[in-house]
């Protein structure tokens, strides 16, 4: 089989990884891919969201399967396209994708169908908006609508920095189009939550739960980042609490989305904080989680492209999903000054012996060498019996791992490990 994969960062060398243990798997494209994906496939230089092209590219190749991994092309309707040609695909349709396109649909098809979530309004106006916020509760959350490449979450400690923010996204549009619309909304506290799952529009299966940690700096200080590591399972959600979330939450959310007519296939994300009065969705994803990926799937013992297969088919209640009862950690290894700036073009050495652990999320190939070409550069997984020794035995292989100005976080999975002494 030819596989092809839209998109180019740590997520998608994890599912181009896991996917070559098919032995009926011939040949992967990796449209963009990276440097580093360049060992695991066959990169072409065509951006994700240039559909056309891919669209293009996935014909003339006769590709007989497609796995778009991030959001805007999901959102641009990427599977809709390579459907009409019939491509079959793993990934929801743009209609369905909205569930992460659009804040303001999710919030309102949570409210609609009394899926838990924090309280909020929905602003298209900014006047109104700056007015709501004289009386609003502090801290509050400004949502940006749409896409904004993970940063259109604002955490407002101040009526000040509320009025900053909304006069940012909604006057000088920060975000462009994507700040049309906010949704301001209650601040929840609690342990978070990522749970991933398959999900063929009728039966939804949860992935093995992981913990992101967000912050770019150690104890959860610095700016919002795309995820500096991860670890899965995470301690917090345990059974009876997986049980709450299939009933009030994942079964809701798939039903919710068949009625309106948006039957969701692919892999949804749902951003869980275990809040005093129950777990709540902080967020959907119409996709896999960067860098939650890089722990659930190597933990996956089910073969990936059967369960790919299934959502697009419909089968995937007649299909095995299985996850090993280890732990798993991964340690994102980023540039210095990610997510503000950072300098690019610097030489990544890899010993040999822990290849197969790392995820290269922004590198280039030059002259037969591996340089440096993004914020988050690679992550580097560990799975292991328990939880201790996979964080113990990630910061090793990290340390195999170089690149001038390199950072990384040295707590990750401190927090999931104290966690467990309090169960
Ligand atoms: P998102 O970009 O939607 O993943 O949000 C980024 C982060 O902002 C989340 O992981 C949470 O830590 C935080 N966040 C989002 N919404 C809320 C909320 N209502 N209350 C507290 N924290 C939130
Ligand atoms: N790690 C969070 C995300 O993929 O959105």
């Amino acid at each position: 089989m030819r596989i092809l994969i839209v998109g180019g960062g740590g997520r998608e060398h994890a599912i181009i990884k896991k996917l070559r243990e098919n032995k009926d798997v011939t040949e992967i494209f990796a449209l963009p891919g990276n440097g580093g994906i360049a060992k695991d496939a066959k990169c072409v230089t065509i951006g994700a969201t240039d559909i056309e092209a891919v669209v293009k590219f996935a014909v003339d190749n006769q590709i007989d399967y497609a796995v778009v991994a991030p959001d805007d092309p999901l959102v641009l309707g990427c599977v809709d396209a390579l459907e009409e040609k019939g491509i079959p695909c793993f990934g929801p349709k743009k209609n369905a994708a909205i569930i992460e396109g659009s804040k303001v649909f999710s919030k309102n098809l949570m409210k609609k169908y009394g899926i838990p979530t924090a309280e909020y309004e929905v602003f298209n106006d900014i006047d109104k908006a700056l007015a709501y916020l004289d009386s609003a509760p502090i801290p509050t959350v400004i949502k940006a609508d749409g896409l904004a490449l993970g940063k259109g979450v604002i955490i407002a400690n101040t009526i000040e920095e509320a009025k900053k923010a909304v006069t940012e996204i909604m006057q000088d549009k920060k975000f462009g189009k994507s700040g049309d619309q906010i949704v301001i909304e209650e601040f929840l506290t609690g342990p978070e939550v990522s749970v991933l799952s398959f999900t063929d529009g009728e039966t939804i299966v949860p992935m093995v739960s992981s913990m992101d940690h967000k912050r770019a700096l150690d104890n959860d200080m610095g700016l919002n980042t795309g995820g500096m590591g991860t670890v899965a399972p995470n301690p917090y959600y345990t059974k009876e609490i997986a049980d709450e979330c299939m009933q009030k939450i994942f079964l809701p959310t798939i039903d919710a989305m068949n009625k309106e007519g948006r039957t969701f296939k692919g892999c949804l994300y749902f951003g869980l904080m275990l809040t005093e009065k129950g777990p709540k969705v902080i967020e959907y994803n119409c996709r896999f989680g960067d860098p939650e990926t890089q722990v659930v799937l190597p933990l996956l013992e089910s073969d990936l492209l059967t369960v790919m297969q299934a959502t697009t088919n419909g089968t995937l209640k007649e299909t095995e999903v299985k996850f090993s009862s280890k732990n798993a950690c991964c340690v994102v290894v980023a540039s210095k000054g990610y997510p503000v700036s950072y300098e690019k073009g610097y030489e990544i050495t890899i010993s040999p012996e822990i290849e197969n652990n790392v995820y290269v999320a922004g590198a280039v190939q030059k002259d037969r060498k591996l340089l440096t070409s993004g914020g988050r550069v690679l992550g580097v997984t560990a799975v292991e019996e328990d939880l201790e020794t996979a964080i113990k035995s990630a910061y090793e292989k990290v340390d195999k791992v170089h690149f001038d100005n390199a950072f990384y976080r040295h707590d990750i999975g401190k927090r999931a490990l104290e966690a467990k002494g309090e169960n």
